[in-house]
């Protein structure tokens, strides 16, 4: 959305960094559904799922395993409707535009948010498609956050309480991104421990920090981001502001190192 010029400074250094972030991470995410796309895509219209093993997956396709392998697919390909939908949700221009899009897109949004986080549930728990003890405790904090905030923010807006809606819904936004940002976090991790010699394994500390931050990092960031909203502080909105323009840089590092290490070669 265009600021208006006549804001003071702050608020538009505020307002332009949620801007640069937002658009970063949307291209970071549509890279990440591109993704899903073009690697669960083909098997799945090919009839074969074999081709998805070339890629290592905690459990993966299993032959003979049906309801497995339903569960593991239609996560991923919903995961990528998930991520897709999501990011529409918060462009002003659509909600004022096209409200019913909006809404039904919200619906959309919410409910497939929702499946994505019970089929999880069922790789994690019932499969046992697990990286280790800490990694599940991780995962699963952030679908049962994912379920409350979803449902939250579907409930506000049935009672049109949009001031309480526009807060659930961006943290059911940033929540159904961690295993993005757990992904982009890994990049960026790896990008400084890489060259010192240190590896990253699935039960070290570095996966672990950065599992956890993948949902707790998001959401203090919201939350210190809805107190320079608040604040009349022109310092807290500057701070808050050149954050964001930071984290739009990192987003956008971590996103690339991405495409470039972990997508792209398995295509
Ligand atoms: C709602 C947001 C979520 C999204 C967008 C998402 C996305 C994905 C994607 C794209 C994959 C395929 C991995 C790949 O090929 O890189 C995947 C795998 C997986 N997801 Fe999720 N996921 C979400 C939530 C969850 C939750 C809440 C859980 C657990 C409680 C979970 C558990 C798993 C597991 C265990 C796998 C690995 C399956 C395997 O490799 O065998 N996911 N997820």
């Amino acid at each position: 959305m265009p600021v208006p010029a006549s804001l003071p400074f702050p608020s538009r250094l505020l307002s332009r960094g949620a801007t640069a972030w937002f658009i970063a991470a949307t291209l970071g995410q549509w890279a990440f559904v591109a993704f899903i796309v073009l690697f669960f895509g083909g098997p799945v219209l090919d009839g074969d799922l074999a081709p998805l093993n070339a890629k290592p997956h905690v459990t993966g396709y299993v032959p003979g395993d049906v309801v497995g392998n339903l569960q593991f697919v239609g996560h991923a390909l919903l995961a990528g409707l998930v991520t897709f939908a999501g990011a529409w949700q918060l462009v002003p221009a659509l909600r004022r535009r096209w409200p019913t899009l909006h809404r039904w897109n919200g619906r959309v949004f919410l409910s497939v948010a929702l499946v994505v986080t019970l089929t999880g549930f069922y790789l994690v728990w019932v499969r046992g498609s697990q990286l280790g003890p800490a990694s599940n405790l991780s995962i699963s904090l952030n679908g049962l956050l994912i379920v409350v905030f979803a449902l939250l923010a579907w409930r506000s807006a049935r009672v049109r309480d949009f001031a309480a809606h526009r807060r659930h819904a961006l943290r059911a936004y940033l929540l159904v991104n961690g295993v993005w940002f757990l992904r982009i976090g890994i990049m960026l991790t790896g990008l400084v421990l890489a060259p010192l010699g240190i590896k990253i394994d699935y039960t070290g500390a570095p996966f672990i920090l950065v599992s956890f931050g993948s949902w707790v990092v998001p959401m203090a960031v919201l939350a210190l981001y809805f107190h320079a909203e608040r604040s009349h502080r022109a310092g807290i909105k500057i701070a808050m502001g050149a954050l964001l323009w930071l984290l739009a840089l990192l987003t956008l590092t971590g996103s690339a190192a991405a495409i470039a290490f972990m997508w792209w070669p398995v295509l």
